[in-house]
C-alpha cells in the first residue's frame, strides 16, 4: 500500500471531455476576472464564477469539498499574503491588492482545476514581477510535460525558474492529477530535481499550481481554518493549468 492518491491514465475521448470541462472552467474564471475592481467583494467573485457554471448546468467540485468543514463556496479567493483556500465573503478589493481565484467544475465526470491571480487597478512594482514571474513559472512547468520526462523535471524548472527571481515556492501544498476525481496521483512539487520521480506518460492529466511568495516559503492556517497565507505575510501568488500529456506534447485543458 502507498499513501500516493492514484493515476488513472485518459482516453483520447476521455480528454476531449475534460477539454470541455476546462473550457467551462475558464469561462467561469473569466467571468471573475473581468469584474475585478476597487470596492468589490470576494464573494461577488464567487457570485460571477457561479453565474457561468449555473449556466451549463454543472458545479464545482470545490463546494463541500471536506476538510475542518465542508468547503463553503465554488471559488477559492486568496488577497495578498493568502495563498490558497481563501473563503470568498464580505472583504472588499481595494487598489493594489492581488487576487487568486480558483475555480473547479465537475463536467460528464470529469474536473476541471485551474487558478489565476490578478492585480486591483494599480499594483506595486514587486506585485507585478511576482505575478509575472508565477505565470511564467506555470508556463516553463507545463513545457516540460512530455512523455518520458519526470515529475522531477516539472518541479525543478519550477523552482528554478521562481528562484532566480530572488522569490520562493510552497513546499507544503502541490500540484496533483486531475481526472474523475479532483485529487488524482501523481502529486507534483514545486520544488525537486531534475530527472526523479514519477515518469511521465501519455494519459496522464495534472493540474499543475506554482504558488509563489517574495518572503519565506513558510504558510500557516488562518482562524477560518481553510484560507493558507504565507508565514511572514508576505505576498503570494498562484496560477493553475489542468494539462493532458499527449504523444503530441503538453495540452493545457483549462484554456478558453
Ligand atoms: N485548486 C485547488 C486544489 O487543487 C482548490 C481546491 S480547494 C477546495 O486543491 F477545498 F476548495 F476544494
Ligand atoms: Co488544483
Amino acid at each position: 500500500m502507498s499513501w500516493e492518491r492514484q493515476i488513472n491514465l485518459k482516453t483520447d475521448s476521455e480528454i476531449a471531455v475534460m477539454r470541455e470541462a476546462g473550457r467551462i472552467n475558464a469561462e467561469a474564471l473569466h467571468a471573475a476576472m473581468t469584474i475585478v475592481r476597487p470596492g468589490v467583494t470576494t464573494a461577488d467573485l464567487n457570485v460571477a464564477a457561479e453565474e457561468v457554471l449555473k449556466k451549463y448546468g454543472v458545479t464545482s467540485p470545490f463546494k463541500g469539498y471536506p476538510g475542518a468543514y465542508p468547503y463553503p463556496a465554488s471559488i477559492c479567493t486568496s488577497v495578498n499574503e493568502e495563498l490558497v483556500h481563501g473563503i470568498p465573503g464580505k472583504r472588499k478589493l481595494i487598489e493594489g491588492d492581488i487576487v487568486s481565484m480558483d475555480c473547479g467544475t465537475n463536467y460528464k465526470g470529469f474536473v476541471g482545476d485551474s487558478a489565476v491571480t490578478v492585480g486591483v487597478g494599480t499594483i506595486s512594482e514587486p506585485a507585478q514581477w511576482l505575478l509575472d514571474v508565477t505565470r511564467e513559472a506555470l508556463r516553463i512547468g507545463i513545457e516540460q510535460m512530455v512523455p518520458g520526462n519526470h515529475v522531477g523535471d516539472i518541479s525543478a524548472a519550477i523552482q528554478d525558474y521562481v528562484e532566480s527571481h530572488k522569490m520562493n515556492v510552497v513546499r507544503e501544498y502541490t500540484g496533483h492529477g486531475v481526472g474523475r476525481q479532483m485529487h488524482e496521483g501523481p502529486a507534483v512539487p514545486n520544488y525537486g530535481i531534475p530527472g526523479r520521480g514519477m515518469e511521465l506518460r501519455v494519459g496522464m492529466t495534472i493540474a499543475l499550481e506554482p504558488m509563489v511568495m517574495l518572503g519565506a516559503y513558510f504558510t500557516k492556517v488562518l482562524q477560518d481554518e481553510w484560507t493558507v497565507a504565507s508565514r511572514d505575510d508576505s505576498l503570494t501568488a498562484h496560477f493553475e493549468h489542468s494539462v493532458a500529456i499527449t504523444k503530441a506534447g503538453p495540452v493545457i485543458l483549462t484554456e478558453c
